[in-house]
């Protein structure tokens, strides 16, 4: 296969289900390489750390949604991505940003542990012998953390799975006009969700997150304000963004303990371990697969390579992480590498907000799981979710011995 070959496999079904062999094709012909229509693609870890930190770079926003499809507000789903941090530039990002970095801190995420652990304990216990490990803690657990921190009511919990899963569509370079509409319906009732939450925060604010970004939005002395709609499509992505790739980091990291039984009894045996397998869980198959940026300026891509201003460059996050420039023998899961410092959680200003949190629960779920039931298995054929950009399983068969 050659490497626009193996590039195109990775947007097809059957491609997707195992991205690794093209990243290897793909990685061999370059650091970075034009595909047919035009795009860059960045395969390399060095270089993929370096584009993710080039302040000259920027994301896609609704400027440029503007100038190539100009209905885009019409399509809710579209709609709270764009308006949120994840797709807005400086000036806009760094407001943004320090509005929910003031209230998403150290402090908050640290004070989660008890909760993550108490929550996690409660799944455990309640698991059935025979169970979709997806259903019954990869989905639960980030969600009921998430809403803890946001202050959304426990009943409300189940209802947002398939809202998130429909709206994420938005994110996967191709989708259809039916995931479309449903990430348009899924984005109008979770935008109607959260204006009755900030209306009831508003007359009455709590110690939750939401409390406190109301208070950004309403008050500008920190030079951090947010509009209405900046809040609201700040509060979808905070939600969605804080359990979608949560969960599959716990499926994907489940499964990889489970098919590494010498590892996992390590872990079991030593839970002060968790931090470095947590990072080579990441690394070996990130939630995350890639991420895009635009040219501003024509710029160096070093072996003498200048692209110009207006390229748009997709950063193979998963790609990066399998390099063997930096990571001998790539394929092997490892927690005992040195330094391991994955990509999966992007880097430079969009450096993902929720990573402390992400990391706490996975190191908080796995040596409980390992511990709390010890003849944990896989059950049967593991299904993946048909994307290639948030990866993971959507059912995950384990008996609990
Ligand atoms: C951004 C990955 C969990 C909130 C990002 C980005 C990545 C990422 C790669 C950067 C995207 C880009 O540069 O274009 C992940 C992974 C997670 C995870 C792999 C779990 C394993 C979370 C959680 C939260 C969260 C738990 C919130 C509670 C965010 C936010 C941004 C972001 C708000 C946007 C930051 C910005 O644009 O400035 N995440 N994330 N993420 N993530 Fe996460």
């Amino acid at each position: 296969m050659d490497h626009q070959a193996a590039l195109a496999s990775l947007f097809l079904p059957e491609g997707r289900l195992d991205p690794y062999p093209a990243y290897d094709v793909v990685r061999a012909h370059a650091p970075v390489f034009q595909a047919f229509d035009g795009r860059w693609f960045v395969t390399t870890h060095a270089l993929t750390s370096r584009l993710l930190r080039e302040p000259s770079l920027r994301v896609a926003d609704a400027t440029d949604y503007d100038a190539f499809w100009p209905d885009w507000r019409h399509n809710r789903g579209v709609a709270s991505i764009v308006l949120s941090m994840l797709q807005t530039n400086p000036p806009d990002h760094t407001r943004m940003r320090r509005a929910a970095a003031a209230t998403f801190t150290a402090r908050r995420v640290a004070a989660m542990r008890d909760v993550i652990a108490g929550q996690a304990e409660d799944l455990i216990k309640a698991m059935p012998g025979s169970a979709d490990f997806m259903s019954a803690f990869a989905y639960p657990l980030p969600v009921g953390v998430i809403c803890a921190l946001l202050g959304v009511p426990e009943a409300d919990r189940a209802w947002f799975r398939q809202r998130a899963a429909d709206l994420t569509v938005v994110l996967e370079p191709i989708s259809t006009d039916e995931e479309m509409r449903l990430a348009d319906v899924a984005g109008r009732e979770l935008e109607a969700y959260f204006t009755g939450l900030i209306g009831e925060r508003r007359r009455a604010p709590r110690e939750d997150l939401t409390s406190a970004l109301v208070a950004a939005r309403d008050d500008d002395t920190a030079g951090a304000a947010l509009t209405g709609e900046e809040l609201l499509a700040n509060l979808v992505l905070l939600l969605v963004a804080g359990f979608e790739t949560t969960t599959n980091l716990l499926g994907t990291g489940i499964r990889i303990l489970l098919t590494h039984p010498e590892q996992a009894d390590r872990l079991r045996a030593d839970p002060d371990l968790a931090p470095a397998f947590v990072e080579e869980i990441l690394r070996y198959d990130s939630p995350v697969q890639l991420t895009s940026r635009f040219t501003t300026s024509p710029l160096d891509l070093g072996d003498g390579l200048r692209v110009d201003s207006g390229a748009e460059l997709t950063m193979l996050l998963g790609s990066a992480n399998r390099d063997p420039a930096r990571y001998p023998d790539p394929h092997r899961f490892d927690p005992d590498r040195p330094n391991i410092q994955p990509v999966s959680f992007g880097g430079g200003a969009h450096y993902c907000l929720g990573a402390p949190l992400a990391r706490l629960e996975a190191q908080v779920a796995f040596p409980l799981l390992l511990a709390m039931l010890p003849r944990l298995s896989l059950a049967g054929p593991a299904k993946r979710r048909d994307r290639l950009v948030l990866r993971g399983f959507a059912a995950l068969p384990v008996t609990t011995g």
